[in-house]
């Protein structure tokens, strides 16, 4: 991650991925988008405008609510810009500082296309903005970040059970995504400190190198917004005509790609020698696999090395092809950005048509037939 703009002095609260930064938050998305959206029926993911009218903001609450004290004064942390070029056409608008406004003023589309029955969900992934007044902590606070979100609508009697379903799932995707969950904590967040459209919310806080801090926020929001966007839904069951009530569980992308650094971070002694490696779940590293040959100055052995790596990206991305250094610094070079496996190519292989698998955790090696180490890998790497 580098500032943003930097060869200008850099603006605050903005930071640009790298190469292996922007594969992870790749990652962490797709993921979450498999968990909670395409592995799920009753879920429908969208991908919403960014840019929003301002009579969005008004109905839900946000024009007068999304403040932060400063000197007394209420300020709103969201960015106002103007749409549109002649006078009588230019429109005030807002870069949307949530995600869920997006579900709520796309309700109708999908219950009018999609006939869904309640309970049912509308999530999606994308880039939110936020004015804040001191951006700090690294990638922590910041001014526009990426969040997953989806707004489940249920019965107003059903709420406290959602609540608890979605908490649980919560708790299962902090575990499986590879977040310590040690360094996990709820918190309730007392009434005088509840976002104005909700009624009750648990905050999940990790334990940050910079204090505990929230990581994610689970709220129960009412039926407050689709009330005042004046919405409501048709049971054709029923015959029942009333506005659902919304779970909201909420995950920042950038704060998910900090804890899991936090959590991936293990130093160790290997062959007598410390190191540092990042312990993550192999779809969540950047790279999958290296491929080294054993000398650089060996015509033979770099050849069949680029065959290998060839064929393994064919299947398996990314992969990394790395011939600088002694063998041992090459190791450690992957280990330090978490890459699972690394394949070396020896003199060996080139009468055995076999190569090394060195694990990562481990520093374990095995040798492994070139023709089936595509599969090998592959096995590894599923989750
Ligand atoms: N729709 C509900 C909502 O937006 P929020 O608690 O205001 O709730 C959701 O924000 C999540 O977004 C937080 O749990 C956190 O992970 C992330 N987040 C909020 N403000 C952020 C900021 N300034 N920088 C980075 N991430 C932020």
């Amino acid at each position: 991650m580098y500032p943003s703009s930097e060869i200008y002095g850099g603006l605050a609260g903005t930071w640009d991925y790298g190469p292996l930064g922007a594969q992870m938050l790749y990652n962490i998305k797709e993921a979450w988008w498999k968990k909670f959206v395409s592995s799920r029926d009753e879920i429908y993911g969208i991908a919403s405008s960014i840019i929003m009218p301002e009579q969005v903001w008004a109905s839900s609450g946000h024009l007068e609510h999304f403040t932060d004290p400063l000197e007394g004064k209420k300020f709103n942390t969201m960015f106002k810009t103007k749409a549109g070029a002649l006078r009588d056409e230019i429109a005030e608008v807002y870069l949307r500082p949530e995600l869920a406004q997006g579900m709520f003023v796309n309700f109708k589309n999908i219950v009018d296309s999609f006939h869904p029955k309640i309970p049912f969900g509308i999530a999606q992934i994308g880039r939110c903005f936020r004015n804040e007044i001191s951006p700090r902590d690294f990638l922590f606070r910041v001014r526009e970040f990426d969040l997953m979100e989806f707004e489940y609508f249920v019965r107003e009697k059903d709420w406290e059970k959602y609540f608890q379903h979605w908490r649980k799932e919560m708790w299962d995707w902090v575990k499986e995504v590879g977040i310590d969950e040690e360094k996990v904590h709820e918190l309730k967040v007392p009434k005088n400190e509840l976002a104005h459209y909700s009624k009750k919310t648990i905050d999940f806080q990790y334990d940050f190198p910079f204090g505990k801090k929230e990581l994610y926020g689970l709220a129960y929001r009412t039926d407050h917004d689709l009330k005042n966007h004046k919405l409501d839904y048709y049971d054709e069951d029923t015959k029942e005509r009333f506005v659902p009530h919304v779970i909201e569980p909420t995950f920042g992308v950038g704060r998910t790609l900090l804890a899991l650094l936090d959590s991936a971070y293990t130093e160790d002694e290997l062959g007598g020698e410390k190191r540092v490696f990042l312990r993550f779940r192999p779809d969540i590293a950047p790279v999958k696999a290296a491929v080294f040959p054993l000398l650089k100055n060996k015509p033979e052995l770099v050849k069949k090395a680029g065959g290998v790596f060839d064929m393994i990206k064919k299947e398996i991305q990314p992969v990394m092809f790395d011939d600088n250094g002694n063998i041992g610094k090459r190791y450690r070079r992957q280990d330090e950005i978490g890459t699972p496996f690394c394949i070396t190519i020896d003199f060996e292989t080139l009468e055995k048509d076999d190569v090394t698998i060195r694990d990562r955790d481990t520093g374990k090696q095995e040798r492994e037939k070139i023709s089936n180490l595509t599969n090998f890998l592959k096995t590894q790497l599923i989750q």
